[in-house]
């Protein structure tokens, strides 16, 4: 049957944050969709855990990240020599990445980092397998003041 009645709730703990897609080269990316959305990027950063470079563009209700991979045998450029540019992750802003990290772990989820790790701008942050996404790889991320 079809279910056409709005949810019962909406999880006021998971909120969407930014779709990851994977590029060769930063620069010529970050152009791409400056001219795409009509601004400028924010936030470029190398972030060492994940071994890549990203920058941020802004859009309403939702971001872009853009990531480089810049260390050979990061998981980017796997990504990239596997399947060449594009959508690689969503990403969603919890409350706490390891109380999320612990209840999932319960459910069976396969996760890639047990535990928090040090994402883009100190950000907490943590990646669940895409086995257990139906095939999407799923960030989480929870900001540190
Ligand atoms: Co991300």
């Amino acid at each position: 049957m079809e279910n056409t009645k709005a949810p019962l709730s909406v999880p006021k703990n998971w909120c969407f944050d930014h779709i990851g897609i994977a590029v060769h080269d930063l620069d010529r990316a970050i152009a791409s969709y400056e001219a795409l959305f009509q601004t400028t990027h924010y936030g470029r950063e190398v972030v060492p855990s994940q071994g890549v470079e990203v920058a941020f563009l802004e859009v309403q209700d939702g971001r872009v990240e853009l990531l480089c991979s810049i260390q050979e045998d990061s998981s980017i450029a796997k990504f990239l020599a596997k399947r060449g540019e594009g959508m690689h992750h969503t990403a969603y802003r919890v409350a706490s990445v390891s109380k999320e990290l612990r209840r999932l772990e319960q459910l069976g989820w396969e996760l890639i980092h047990k535990a928090p790790v040090m994402g883009a701008h100190g950000e907490k942050i943590a990646f669940l397998h895409p086995k257990s996404a139906h095939g999407v790889l799923i960030e989480l991320c929870e900001k540190v003041d």
